[in-house]
């Protein structure tokens, strides 16, 4: 599919298994969810723009390369976009955060807004959509239709698990961001969760069903 990188990777698959059984606790599914946000991370920053620079080593000079531009921004869509925020922040300490605070509507599954925080200088830095679960695909739009109203101009998203009516939405709306994911599924139940899938990331995450 086009502009969709499935991340393959042994860890990453394995992990996401894991995370999937039912009698996983919620203290494993936290730590696996963090540890697939530093490997996806390392996925969706693989082309970032880099230039040389002149450093010296203790022996001698030399030209190395180091990212150009601004640092990143990493925007989790609460609350479970949380739970990959911390594993990306490891391998990008010195990244920007915009929380973006949207929940999905029970009977209509549409997206309401109820928090919204992204740095000033948005426009400036490579911006980095976060969320587990990319399932009706209608956060992970309204999340990026939030990001370019405060300014976004370069996009990107990672998610864990998607469905494909998710993809496909999200692309019809967004053409221009790319997207990465650790698999995608079969289809979409009637209450709009991924099947097979995990269940609800959110409750998973926080013990909260
Ligand atoms: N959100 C979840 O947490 N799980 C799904 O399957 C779909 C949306």
């Amino acid at each position: 599919m086009k502009g969709v990188t499935v991340v393959d990777h042994p860890l990453v698959q394995h992990k996401l298994t894991l995370m999937r059984k039912k009698d996983t606790s919620t203290k494993s599914f936290r730590q696996l969810l963090k540890e697939i946000g530093a490997l996806l991370c390392y996925e969706v920053t693989r082309d970032l723009p880099m230039e040389e620079v002149e450093i010296e080593t203790p022996l001698s000079r030399m030209t190395a390369p180091q990212l150009a531009g601004k640092k990143l921004v990493f925007a989790p869509i609460l609350r479970s976009g949380m739970g990959m925020l911390d594993g990306m922040l490891e391998l990008v300490p010195a990244a920007r955060v915009a929380h973006v605070g949207l929940y999905r509507d029970p009977q209509t599954l549409a997206c309401v807004e109820y928090y919204f925080k992204a740095p000033a200088d948005i426009s400036e830095r490579t911006v980095v959509v976060i969320d587990p679960m990319l399932a009706t695909g209608n956060t992970a739009i309204a999340a990026v239709d939030r990001l370019l109203e405060a300014g976004a101009k370069d996009i990107r998203m990672a998610c864990l698990l998607a469905s494909p009516e998710g993809v496909s939405k999200f692309h019809g709306h967004h053409p221009g961001v790319r997207l990465w994911t650790a698999a995608i599924d079969e289809r979409l139940n009637d209450h709009g969760y991924i099947l097979p899938g995990l269940g609800d990331a959110g409750d998973r995450m926080y013990g909260t069903r």
